[in-house]
């Protein structure tokens, strides 16, 4: 007999003493072998899912995220605290388009910085001209909606990052693809190891660095934020002050019950899902079912994620489906009250307003453009 082995069998003795001590069972010789078997397998098989296992958690001292004026403290996962090397890596990929099955699209495609992160489409145009059902929303201030997509689908940011990627009206490229694709990149390699610690690339690796990145995507410090929390009375001109007025009036606009205005800051979304009569024929028929398509609740059919408005001049056609170019069409859309519906949002009705108010409105909303981070755009090239 190997001395070697001899302790290792009187542990496992012992093991199983332990449990029949524990559990009060008697165990007869062959279940008692069965069970020293199965001692003896467990720790090779910790040890081979660990192997296997690729850490995702990131190595570097977790950074602080700047946030503009305006704009509250970024709620951030605890398993996901942004690193300098996490924020950069996600950054190389939203700009990657080794991400689309025929390397013609990046995230930034979609969401392109030039066009207040998004596309300036009606509808999006996935991978061979493919064209989505949806308007491309902006990725800016995403760090603070409690759920992504128009209609809620994606509960964090992590989530909803790898799902364009498989999309096949989207980049159309299935995850095993991506990862192998990447892996060929030796830049990729560096960046990976000193973000996490190896150089294996996983999809839970692009998922956890793209959100890092997308986090620092904030706007804040427009003129509207100078006047409104900054006290100088004189970033807004007298005409948009009348149009901020209106805006948060219940008695007019009534637009802050949805796109709200805190007493300390302004993401001009509640994050809910509100029916406004957008997307209704005039046989009552939604184009597009929205909230309703995970919440199978009648009263969320043709109900849409309430967008914030922050850069809301760069970033139109506007709505869901793209279908009002200019922040005019808006306006006049909201003053009609929407299309009637058994599903309108309660605070959805005609509302009364002068040609002036609804140009002191768009003026209003055209002071929402704000300052972008610097290290938002294109990475350099290496
Ligand atoms: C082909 C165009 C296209 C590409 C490429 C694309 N997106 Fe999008 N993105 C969209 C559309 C359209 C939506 C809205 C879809 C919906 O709500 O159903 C969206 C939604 C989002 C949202 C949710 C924002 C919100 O307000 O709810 C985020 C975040 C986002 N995309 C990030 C990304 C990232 C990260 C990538 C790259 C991995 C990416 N997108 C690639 C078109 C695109
Ligand atoms: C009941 C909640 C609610 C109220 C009140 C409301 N909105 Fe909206 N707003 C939404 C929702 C939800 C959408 C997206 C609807 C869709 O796409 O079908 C939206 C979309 C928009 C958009 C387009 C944003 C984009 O990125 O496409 C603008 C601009 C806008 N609203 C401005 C206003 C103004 C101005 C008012 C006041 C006159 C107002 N909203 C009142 C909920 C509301």
């Amino acid at each position: 007999m190997n001395a070697f082995l001899e302790p290792r069998k009187a542990g496992l003795k012992n093991a199983v003493s332990i449990i029949r001590l524990f559990f009060g069972i008697r165990i007869t010789k062959q279940w008692g072998i069965v069970l020293k078997a199965i001692l003896m397998i467990s720790p090779l098989a910790l040890w081979g899912g660990c192997k296997a296992h690729v850490s995702e958690k990131p190595i570097g001292a977790p950074v602080e995220i700047k946030v503009p004026l305006g704009l509250p403290p970024i709620p951030i996962p605890a398993d996901n605290l942004p690193t300098a090397e996490t924020i950069s890596l996600g950054r190389r990929l939203f700009y990657d388009k080794k991400l689309s099955k025929d390397n013609s699209l990046a995230c930034a495609t979609c969401h392109n910085p030039k066009r207040g992160f998004t596309d300036g489409l009606e509808l999006s145009r996935g991978v061979g001209g493919m064209i989505g059902i949806r308007n491309a929303p902006t990725v800016v201030n995403a760090a603070y909606l409690p759920l992504q997509f128009w209609d809620g689908r994606a509960i964090s940011l992590e989530e909803q990052a790898a799902s364009p990627i498989a999309d096949p009206v989207e980049m159309n490229q299935t995850h095993e693809v991506s990862v192998t694709k990447l892996s060929a990149d030796p830049v990729y390699k560096t960046m990976l190891l000193k973000a996490f610690g190896s150089e294996e690339m996983t999809i839970g690796r692009v998922e956890k660095a793209l959100a890092c990145f997308e986090r620092t995507i904030l706007s804040g410090n427009s003129a509207f934020d100078r006047y409104q929390f900054g006290g100088d009375k004189k970033a807004l001109t007298p005409s948009q002050i009348r149009g901020l007025a209106i805006f948060s009036d219940p008695q007019k606009g009534n637009c802050t019950t949805c796109h709200t205005i805190d007493a300390k800051y302004a993401l001009f979304t509640d994050g809910k899902f509100h029916n406004i009569g957008e997307g209704v024929g005039d046989d009552g028929d939604f184009n597009d079912v929205g909230r309703y398509h995970e919440t199978k609740m009648n009263a969320d059919k043709g109900a849409f994620k309430t967008p914030t408005l922050r850069n809301i001049a760069n970033t139109g056609p506007y709505m869901h489906d793209g279908s009002l170019k200019t922040l005019k069409e808006v306006v006049d859309f909201y003053a009609g009250g929407g299309n009637s519906n058994p599903y309108l949002d309660k605070n959805i009705r005609a509302i009364k307003l002068s040609g002036q108010d609804r140009t002191d409105l768009v003026q209003f909303l055209m002071s929402l453009t704000g300052e972008m981070p610097p290290n938002v755009g294109p990475p350099k090239q290496e």
